[in-house]
């Protein structure tokens, strides 16, 4: 049954995919970058992320007050000497040098926050992708596991983002995280320490998100090479024309809609950002102890907050963990017949490596032969790892390596009938 479902989407997405040729071609369809898509995006973070951090100042009382000075739009106040005041209600935060920001601030940081989304969008569609073309399970599982683990940093990186702006909404996530982490038996109280850096939200906490943030995109990188390592030749780069597609969709997107955090001094001074005028509090500098009615969710990263705000901490871990269980298991389930593992025929083998360098799936390595035998090295095929291609069989000059079920000598002898058929 599940297998027939398995059957039906893959015989859709690969329709859904032929049909998007016709608009496309073949050679810039999008959906045959799903995997390199991520990864290019990916990019858009790192260069804007450095940028980012040029300016970022990760303590409680200035790291609001630099990311509004990174985005350039003006909302501070003057005091009589001319010296910027950040106001939050009547009460003065931090006063702040007389410049009006960095050119083109806000286009980058809208870069930043418009390319994680992009990317949260891209990885999730690779992944259904795969999943819908059965490309996910057997000989597979370790891209998938590594997968999973990393759509779980791409969300982790992309919600400690979040707090690094420190404003309402920052604080109001800090502390649903700080519950959820408390929700743990017997470590949570623990966790939640390490989490914000100590007993108290302090200078640490931010310190310690902007590590979180900085170590968890690295990290990503070692997983991404996990995620390769058992993939023959993985397509990377996109095409030329779905580059440029995807750079205009994040830049035009990033131009017209740049991030800020609205204030009512700048809705003054820019009237179309009227339409967020609901979100002044929530976009407002952190304050400790006071918790923000609605916060500005974004679907994409905020989604595991919206659901502790709904159903609260101990039905969210049931969800999320249960939903991240499934992911993990899915490659194993169900499980193949495995009857067609290629074999060695150890008299035939020259220890010559050709099926070990050509196999696709790395699963073909080359063992010393005893001392005094006539060859020095032998083939060995490491069964979890086979998908069955046959590609060792074709590659092997001695017809040394064989799939039991479909032995050479029998597809010659098929290949001969048909020839002399005529068929
Ligand atoms: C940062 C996020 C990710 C990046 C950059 C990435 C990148 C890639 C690339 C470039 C490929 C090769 C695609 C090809 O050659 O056509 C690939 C394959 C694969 N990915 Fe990902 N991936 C990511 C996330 C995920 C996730 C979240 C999953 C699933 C949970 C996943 C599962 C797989 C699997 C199973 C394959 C092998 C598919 C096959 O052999 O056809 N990946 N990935
Ligand atoms: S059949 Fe041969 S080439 Fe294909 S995965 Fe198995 S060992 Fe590698
Ligand atoms: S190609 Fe054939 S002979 Fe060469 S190592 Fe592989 S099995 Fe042995």
């Amino acid at each position: 049954m599940y297998k027939k479902f398995l059957q039906l989407t893959k015989n859709l997405t690969v329709s859904l995919e032929k049909g998007l040729n016709f608009l496309t071609t073949q050679e810039n369809n999008p959906l045959y970058f799903h995997g390199a898509l991520p990864l290019y995006t990916f990019w858009f973070l790192i260069f804007s992320g450095i940028m980012l951090w040029m300016y970022y100042i990760p303590t409680l009382d200035r790291a609001w007050t630099s990311v509004n000075y990174i985005t350039s739009l003006p909302v501070l106040l003057k005091d009589a000497s001319g010296h910027l005041l950040l106001k939050n209600g009547n009460a003065v935060v931090v006063a702040v040098s007389p410049e009006t920001g960095i050119p083109y601030g806000a286009v980058v940081r809208g870069i930043h926050r418009w390319g994680a989304a992009a990317m949260m969008i891209t990885t999730v569609l690779h992944m259904l992708r795969v999943y819908f073309t059965d490309r996910h399970r057997a000989w597979r599982w370790l891209p998938w596991v590594s997968g999973v683990l990393l759509l779980i940093f791409v969300l982790f990186v992309g919600v400690t983002g979040y707090l690094l702006v420190w404003d309402a909404r920052a604080y109001a996530l800090t502390v649903w995280t700080q519950k959820w982490l408390e929700a743990v038996p017997l470590i949570g109280a623990s966790l939640s320490t390490f989490f914000i850096g100590g007993e108290a939200i302090r200078d640490f906490t931010l310190t310690r998100f902007f590590f979180f943030h900085i170590g968890g995109a690295t990290f990503i990188f070692w997983l991404i090479w996990m995620h390769f390592i058992r993939l023959h030749e993985p397509v990377v780069t996109p095409s030329r024309a779905v580059n440029f597609l995807t750079l205009g969709f994040i830049l035009v997107a990033a131009g017209v809609y740049p991030a800020v955090n609205v204030t009512q001094e700048l809705i003054a001074r820019y009237p179309v950002l009227a339409v967020d005028q609901n979100y002044i509090a929530s976009d407002a500098p952190a304050q400790i102890g006071y918790l923000v009615q609605t916060i500005r969710y974004d679907a994409w990263y905020l989604f595991p907050y919206y659901l502790i705000e709904k159903v609260g901490v101990n039905w969210a871990w049931f969800i999320l963990g249960g939903a991240t269980l499934l992911l993990f298991v899915a490659p194993f389930y169900p499980k193949d017949r495995r009857d067609n593992i290629a074999e060695v025929i150890d008299a035939k083998c020259t220890g010559c490596t050709f099926c070990s360098l050509d196999c696709p799936f790395e699963a073909i390595t080359m063992q010393e032969r005893a001392p005094g035998s006539k060859f020095k090295l032998i083939a060995v095929v490491q069964a979890a790892r086979c998908s069955e291609c046959g590609v060792c069989v074709g590659a092997c000059p001695f017809q040394a390596i064989e799939l039991p079920q479909n032995l050479s000598k029998s597809i010659d002898a098929d290949v001969l009938a048909l020839l002399k058929s005529g068929a």
